[in-house]
Formats: structure tokens, sequence, C-alpha cells
């Protein structure tokens, strides 16, 4: 071996729970999409979330190195052999300044440890599901549009998606495209998905943002509903702090009750992690 392969065999073997960059897709100066090898002992439900990182700098005073990590909700859904995330990327942000940059064939840390609420497993049984996203917010939806139990449990799926600029729709609009061409979910998907993005800062069809249009009517007058029932529709929810704490009172204003893992309701929350 020559001193360089001996390093990087070195590097390998000290990077806990590492798995490999298969490929990178750059959507905006701020949005980025990767996958990763998968763990062959890794299992989740489609909308959970793992943590994932890179190795820190070296401590200046100890010289040792700590993982940084973040939660990641796995975009990809439970049956793909890889693992893709969607991200941010903050130009001071300590993990996504640096992720931002990898490559493919570059190792990153994974925990194999996936959790979360948006699982099919805490919503009761409905006709309609309501998939309410901001920005980064789409990640769990990603995967949970690509799950066969999506379609096996809803005739209906409703995906808003609110971003500021109609560039940053841009991954979920094109997964949402794919669906019905893709080989293994095509023919369950059968046009149940409704697509209703909507932009807040630059011009688009639909300005404005979803918590405004539910509450002023607009969207179901737009898709020809009478609104929102507790003992048809389930929601699940994903976005900023302040958006989830919006939707939460619209969907309480219905009637619907937050569910959990342990006691399966109407509506779910998580926050779209940000690094
Ligand atoms: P807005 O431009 O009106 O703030 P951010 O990038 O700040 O996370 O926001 C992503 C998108 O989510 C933006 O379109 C933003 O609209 C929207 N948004 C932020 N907060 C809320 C909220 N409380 N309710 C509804 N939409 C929100």
């Amino acid at each position: 071996q020559t001193p360089v392969t001996q390093a990087a065999a070195t590097k390998v073997a000290t990077l806990p729970d590492a798995q490999t960059v298969t490929s990178v897709q750059h959507w905006t100066d701020q949005l980025f999409s990767f996958r990763v090898t998968r763990p062959a002992s890794l299992r989740f439900r489609s909308g959970e979330f793992v943590m994932i990182g890179l190795m820190g700098d070296p401590d200046p005073k100890t010289g040792k190195q700590k993982p940084l990590l973040r939660a990641y909700s796995i975009a990809s859904p439970a049956w793909d052999d890889e693992l893709e995330f969607y991200s941010i990327k903050v130009q001071d942000g300590p993990l996504t300044s640096r992720l931002q940059h990898i490559q493919p064939g570059d190792q990153i840390i994974l925990r194999p440890k996936p959790v979360g609420t948006l699982v099919h497993d805490a919503l009761l049984p409905g006709k309609r599901l309501w998939l309410f996203a901001t920005g980064t917010g789409f990640a769990p939806f990603a995967s949970l549009l690509r799950e066969p139990e999506t379609y096996e449990k809803f005739d209906q799926i409703i995906m808003t998606h609110t971003c500021r600029d109609v560039a940053e729709l841009e991954y979920g609009r094109r997964l949402i495209a794919g669906l019905e061409s893709d080989p293994l979910i095509g023919e369950m998907v059968d046009g149940k998905v409704v697509y209703y993005p909507t932009t807040t800062r630059e011009q688009s069809p639909k300005m404005g943002r979803i918590t405004t249009l539910l509450q002023d009517g607009t969207v179901f007058a737009d898709l020809g509903l009478d609104g929102i029932a507790a003992d048809t529709d389930r929601a699940m929810v994903c976005g900023s702090l302040g958006f989830n704490k919006d939707i939460k009172e619209i969907l309480e204003g219905f009637g619907l009750e937050e569910g959990a893992n342990s006691d399966p309701k109407h509506y779910v929350v998580e926050k779209a992690f940000v690094g």
C-alpha cells in the first residue's frame, strides 16, 4: 500500500456509521439533494428521519474530532435500496456549509436509528390525505409519495408545497411529475395525487401562503372540495415552527386531532429540520 491509500483506509475505518455518497443534485444555490448507500440492516417507515452528518473539525485543544450530526428526513421510500436526502445550504451553517460540497464517493455519517411521527401508523384510516409542506419540509413527503401504503390507504392525496420562489419548488415538482411513470408505484398512483404548489415572493400561477389560501377558502374552491372533515380527511404537516403552529390551528378548527405513533388520530406534525 502507498501511504496515501493507507491514510484513506484509516480514515474509512475510523468514521463511525459511514455511508458512501452515490449522487448529488443541486437545485438552487440554497437547495440540494443527494443519495447515499443504505446500511443492509436499516429498516425504516416512509416519512421517518435519521441523524446524518460529517466528522467535525479537530478540537484545537485536544485534537479530538466529534461527529457533527443533524436530523434529516429520509426522502426516499422504505423500499429503495439507497437513501435520499433533501437539504438546505446555509453558508455559515456548521454542517450544511460543508455538506453542500459532498461528491459521489465521499462518505457521510448516518446513525441507523430512524424515528418520527409522519408515518401511516400515526393516522387513523381515512379517504383523503393532505400533505402540507414549506421549503425542505417536502422531504418526508418525497418518501411518502413513493410509498405504496399511501395509495393503499387513501383515495386522494393532496400535496401542498409553499416556497418563496418558483425554483424552490422544482425538486418536488419533478418528483411528482415522475410518480405515474415510476415502474414500482406508477399504477397505484393512478391519478390520485393532486399537487398544489404556491409561492409567496415570486410570481407563479398560485401565489400566497397555503395557510391564507385555506383560511379564505381558495384551496377548496380550486379543488372543488367543501373543506376538511375529521371523518374523511387526514393530514401530515412539515415546515417551520410558525407554519406548523398555524396549520395545526387551522386543522383543529376543522375538528381534526393530533395523532402519535402510540395514539393514531387525524393529523401529525414534524418540524422541517434545518442545517
Ligand atoms: P413568506 O414568504 O410569506 O414568509 P422560509 O424560507 O422562511 O422557511 O419560508 C418558506 C415558505 O413558507 C415561504 O413561502 C414562507 O412564506 C412560508 N411560510 C413561512 N412561515 C409561514 C407560516 N407561519 N404559515 C404559512 N406559510 C409560511
